[in-house]
């Protein structure tokens, strides 16, 4: 009898123990969608098409006739001028467009999905370019265009850099040709560099920045023997099924714990949990914490918010890796986007904080397709002394490419030269110094426009409610910007802006902000709130939902 009382107890504990562990978890998840992959994933399947005609695509806020008049005219203004300006560019998109899919994504989700079409139709800029300069790109009608894409981050010190690095590390290695299997002599001062850099004892190469995780992720699994990987609301870790589980992906990612950012809670689990192999961290994500990159599609309405609190994130990585030390679990810093773009050093050295594995890309190899893992030795080795069946597999046929290997060590030499040490010197000062300019010039022009930065990486965000922040994406681009798919929400300089350039961009950011306020689409009312305006989407969508007919409010359905 005592005994069964003992198991029962016993059963009871482990029980309760288990509900904790799992309400731990619970308490870790950031209450928003993008907190809980599953939830958002079911939403997101939920969610009906429906499109504006052209009457509502004036008047999604039910702005009095005058205004919607106002931003008609505005908007048939800019139609013209694109039509007349981007001419060849959109011809030749447009014949590309049945056959590039990448292409037809991409030019569809630049704006919510209620307005895509009627934009789409009317404002072609054109996919193409022909030549890069300075800090500026060259279309194929000869436009030239601040350059603010920075090529998703790759483009850190100017694309003129980058041309040379690829033209001379093609010399080093054009007696080799592409050999693969093989090194090129060049790769031993890069992996030099590279354990110099990252402070870590070994290197491995691959394509793209989603491979280098995958390794990293992989590694950290077969060294600790546990299967999860945590990740943190809303950070990107390239298109990997496990490091993106939510919209986008088909599959549940079983084996990945999303936890709330810079949070007490999400500590909590990794101080309790056994199963947790590695945490990965995004630097980036300093910048907006728990949220998704922000883009265009999803400027529903003014929501959009941003801050970058250096002391506050330092704190919050050095927790982690104290965490992550006393529990054995493996700590990944994916530098892929801001590697060299804070520091010479990386994030490690930007925040002072050491990881065990470094992930890095997009700049490292001079322009040139890469995804780099530097790791302790311990962690990087692939098979096991004692096992010799027990192996952890990666290859990749174009790994350590010669032509990537000679581009990247043209780009770690010439890091290592006066011109870059002078760039990287005072870097926060000068970006902050913009960003703050910039904030100025919009508050005395009287703009509800607001910069946030993390360095050379900025962001927009709104300061009145409104469903038409969006818009302003194609007034930019008629002043000469270049932005990359996602429009407003991230504006990437290269550290070769001048000044002078510097300027150029900002007179053109308030005239393009201007000339959208003057043509109504910051239009205000008491009841415009940004409650209000999801409220009415909402609505929108329940209606379209129950009523499947009624896809295009006010014109024929068009998918
Ligand atoms: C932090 C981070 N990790 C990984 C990736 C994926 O890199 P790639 O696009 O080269 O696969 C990206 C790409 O943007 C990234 O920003």
């Amino acid at each position: 009898m005592t005994m069964i009382y003992i198991c029962t107890g016993l059963l009871a504990l482990f029980l309760l123990r288990k509900i904790q562990v799992r309400l731990q978890l619970s308490a870790a998840k950031h209450p928003s969608l993008t907190g809980h992959s599953r939830m958002a994933r079911r939403f997101a399947a939920l969610v009906p098409f429906y499109e504006y005609g052209e009457d509502r695509f004036f008047r999604a806020d039910e702005a009095p006739d005058p205004v919607a008049a106002s931003r008609r005219a505005g908007f048939m203004r800019l139609a013209g001028v694109f039509e007349q300006r981007f001419a060849k560019s959109a011809a030749m998109t447009a014949e590309l467009q049945d056959a590039v899919s990448d292409l037809q994504f991409t030019s569809r989700y630049r704006v919510p999905f209620q307005f895509s079409r009627y934009a789409r139709e009317q404002l072609r800029g054109g996919a193409f370019l022909e030549s890069s300069s300075g800090v500026t790109l060259t279309d194929l009608d000869g436009n030239r265009l601040y350059d603010l894409t920075g090529s998703y981050g790759v483009n850190v010190f100017g694309y003129d850099f980058y041309k040379e690095c690829i033209a001379r590390g093609s010399e080093h290695v054009r007696d080799l040709g592409p050999v693969l299997g093989a090194y090129h002599p060049v790769t031993v001062y890069n992996v030099r560099r590279l354990k110099e850099i990252s402070g870590l004892d070994e290197v491995s190469f691959h394509m793209s920045g989603t491979e280098a995780v995958m390794q990293a992720v992989r590694l950290a699994r077969y060294h600790t023997g546990r299967r999860h990987l945590v990740r943190f609301c809303g950070a990107y870790h390239g298109w990997w099924g496990d490091v993106q589980p939510g919209v986008g992906n088909p599959l549940a990612a079983r084996e990945t714990y999303t936890l709330k950012d810079m949070d007490e809670a999400s500590l909590r689990v990794l101080r309790t949990r056994r199963d947790i192999a590695c945490v990965l961290v995004n630097p980036l994500q300093a910048l907006h914490p728990n949220a998704n990159a922000p883009g265009d599609s999803t400027l529903v309405d003014s929501g959009r918010s941003a801050h970058f609190d250096r002391a506050a994130y330092t704190d919050w990585l050095r927790k982690l890796r104290a965490v992550c030390s006393d529990r054995n679990i493996v700590l990944i810093f994916d530098e892929v986007f801001v590697g060299f773009r804070l520091a010479r050093g990386g994030a490690q050295e930007y925040f002072g904080v050491p990881a065990d594995i470094v992930t890095y890309g997009k700049t490292i190899a001079g322009g040139l397709p890469i995804g780099v893992v530097c790791g302790r030795r311990d962690l990087m080795k692939r098979f096991r002394e004692d096992r010799p069946a027990d192996i952890c597999f990666a290859r990749g046929t174009f790994n350590a490419h010669p032509y990537v290997m000679g581009s990247m060590y043209e780009f770690l030499q010439r890091l290592d030269g006066g011109p870059i040490r002078a760039t990287y010197r005072d870097l926060d000062v000068v970006w902050d110094a913009r960003a703050r300019l910039m904030n100025d010039r919009l508050i005395e022009a009287g703009l509800p426009l607001r910069i946030a930065n993390l360095s050379s990486i900025w962001t927009i965000t709104y300061t009145q409610p409104s469903r038409y922040n969006w818009m302003l994406q194609y007034y930019l681009r008629a002043e000469g910007i270049a932005l990359s798919w996602v429009g407003t929400g991230r504006f990437i300089f290269s550290l070769n802006y001048s000044d002078a350039d510097f300027a150029a961009v900002a007179d053109r950011i308030v005239s393009a902000a201007a000339a959208m306020q003057r043509d109504g689409w910051w239009w205000q009312a008491p009841l415009l709130t940004n409650k209000a305006i999801k409220r009415r989407v909402l609505k929108e969508m329940i209606q379209a939902r129950c009523s499947p007919s009624m896809g295009s409010m006010s014109s024929p359905r068009s998918r």
